[in-house]
């Protein structure tokens, strides 16, 4: 307990000094509580707005996905290269050292596998994502999908009055049927249905054009899924084109460990979204590495 003798008198009070009151650095994100911002700070780097979100979360859907076979030996190695990790909570409790201090963008929702109908989610128990310390909470929105468009929908309602009554901040996943166009309409379309229903951050797909419409027609940041494998060099580009028409990250799965260099590929990622790089000396960053680590 503080001694209440000899004290010294509180005296420095910078009288005429205004109080720093802080912006909040986050597109869409000034209004949101301390513990939310907390969170979205350790996803999204303060200096560059931006993240490296590496997803890891296929399986939940798709089993055992080429390159998540292992995830011991393919993604662990991976995590310290991220900002962030998306993952399930099996994965969380059987392979993620929680030693690797990394926010955790948590799959809440669970749902029917590749084999039926995609997209017939469920949401897990809140308390499942604190004991697990989430930073985000992941809600799939199928849009436009007539049969799972309303309980996808609702499904991400109740995620953002859950997230919100702990400050876990929530991030709406636009997920994209056979039948329906990525196209600017459709992915603004989807997007800005997840903010507006209150999504803090929405993850959907990169499209080559008017990506910019997407971006600005959503008024939190968008991170872009990478979605199936590309070439390195293309891959890249569309980091770089998403990043230059105003996404705040990727979050990114088999664009990179499917790479034949995961971590060159997860390096090459950062310096585009980070430092801003361009695509040709991304790719020298991927080379450079993977010739070196044969
Ligand atoms: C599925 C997801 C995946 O995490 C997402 O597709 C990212 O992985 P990839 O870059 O391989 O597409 O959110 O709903």
């Amino acid at each position: 307990m503080a001694d209440r003798e000899g004290n010294i008198d509180a005296k420095d009070f910078g009288i005429g000094i205004p109080q720093c009151s802080e912006g909040f650095f986050l597109k869409g994100n000034a209004h949101v509580d301390w513990g939310m911002k907390d969170r979205l700070s350790r996803i999204f780097n303060p200096k560059s707005g931006h993240t490296v979100m590496l997803a890891f979360d296929h399986g939940f859907i798709m089993g055992p996905t080429s390159g998540l076979e292992r995830m011991d030996l393919t993604i662990v190695p991976l995590i310290p290269y991220s900002d962030c990790i998306m993952c399930t909570r099996g994965a969380l409790r059987t392979i993620v050292p929680p030693t690797c201090n990394k926010p955790i963008s948590y799959r809440f929702d669970a749902g029917t596998s590749i084999l039926t109908e995609l997209n017939d989610q469920v949401l897990q128990d809140i308390d499942e994502a604190i004991r697990v310390n989430a930073s985000l909470l992941a809600c799939m929105v199928a849009i436009g999908d007539p049969k799972h468009e309303g309980i996808t929908i609702r499904n991400l309602t109740k995620t953002v009055d859950l997230g919100t009554r702990y400050s876990i901040p929530t991030l709406g996943v636009t997920a994209v049927g056979k039948e329906l166009v990525r196209d600017a309409r459709y992915l603004s379309l989807a997007s800005r249905i997840c903010a507006e229903n209150g999504a803090n951050v929405v993850k959907t797909y990169f499209c080559n054009e008017k990506f910019e419409q997407v971006t600005n027609s959503v008024p939190v940041p968008i991170v872009i899924a990478g979605g199936k494998k590309l070439g390195e060099r293309d891959a890249l580009e569309m980091a770089f084109q998403a990043i230059d028409q105003g996404a705040s990250g990727v979050d990114m799965g088999r664009n990179i460990f499917q790479s034949d260099s995961p971590v060159g590929m997860i390096l090459a990622v950062r310096a585009i979204v980070h430092d801003g790089v361009k695509v040709q000396q991304a790719f020298e960053i991927y080379e450079t590495y993977k010739n070196e680590h044969k």
